[in-house]
């Protein structure tokens, strides 16, 4: 049996379902509004495991994905180092705070979708799309959870200037999946493991109730994200028989531009698959640079 986008079953689905998985990605990618894009999002996941529930695969076949994502007009989106920063003890600094949030959710929604649609031409099982419609699913959650805080502050998202180096990684892994998932779900989804705990406990000394539990939410589901990047990194790696850690240490020295930054969460990389060994040397090796 072939996985490369030819499954059975898919010609039995009506009109409205006729969507390839690579097109539904590029419809995600290609609609700018965070709540239009999120809903989108969810419906083609739902479009998708329905399906698969049925007992059938939607085809993946193919589609161009953007080299950018499209996005509104608001945020405007800004050098990292011109970002304000305002202290999170304040109101002001705990919308500043969950509007980066939004900002990593929006973005995270649209990277999920290009895993899928930038590397057709790589042949995987299903359980590897299943993984990251689920991951895309999730994020558009998280996108709205957190836009609903901002919004019971009297705030939302593009109310504030956003980061604009965020879809640096998936430009630098455009001809590169197995960088992609080093770099994107295995260092920068990680670090969210890392530092997400703090952030709740900001929002619990607040009393910011909805807050605490939006963030505890993305905190349980982020630990799966990185464990699909864990999973189909060295599944990649048995294919090709190659080494995971040492392949691990090369792409992430090649395409990721910054300190991997300790403290780390041992006790959630290692839920996720990932074992210190991959990490540590690199940031003891960055920190002597
Ligand atoms: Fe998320
Ligand atoms: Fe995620």
């Amino acid at each position: 049996m072939s996985f490369e986008g030819h499954w059975p079953g898919g010609e039995e689905r009506d009109d409205a379902a006729m969507m390839s998985l690579s097109e539904m990605a590029v419809d995600v990618l290609t609609t700018a509004d965070g709540r239009e894009k999120t809903a989108k999002s969810h419906a083609h996941a739902a479009a998708w495991f329905a399906a698969r529930a049925a007992g059938e695969t939607i085809p993946l076949g193919e589609a161009s994905p953007p080299l950018r994502p499209a996005r509104p007009a608001r945020p405007e989106l800004l050098d990292p180092r011109e970002v304000p920063k305002r202290k999170p003890g304040s109101p002001a600094g705990r919308i500043a705070l969950l509007h980066a949030v939004a900002h990593i959710e929006l973005n995270a929604v649209d990277l999920h979708w290009d895993i899928i649609a930038r590397f057709t031409d790589v042949p995987f099982p299903p359980g590897f799309y299943d993984d990251w419609v689920k991951a895309a699913d999730e994020e558009s959650k998280h996108f709205n959870l957190i836009c609903d805080c901002l919004e019971s502050l009297d705030s939302f998202y593009g109310a504030l200037p956003a980061h604009a180096g965020m879809w640096r990684a998936a430009e630098d892994t455009v001809d590169d999946l197995m960088g992609r998932l080093a770099v994107v779900p295995m260092v920068l989804e990680a670090r969210g493991l890392d530092v997400t705990p703090g952030m709740i406990e900001i929002f619990r000394r607040a009393g910011v109730d909805n807050a605490v539990a939006a963030l505890e939410t993305i905190y349980a589901e982020e630990v799966g994200h990185v464990a699909y990047g864990s999973k189909w990194f060295h599944f990649l790696c048995g294919r090709h028989d190659l080494d995971p850690k040492e392949v691990f240490h090369d792409l992430v020295q090649t395409y990721f531009h910054g300190a991997l930054k300790p403290p780390f969460n041992e006790e959630k990389r290692a839920e996720a698959g990932l074992p210190p060994d991959f990490y540590w040397p690199l940031a003891d090796e960055r920190g002597a640079r």
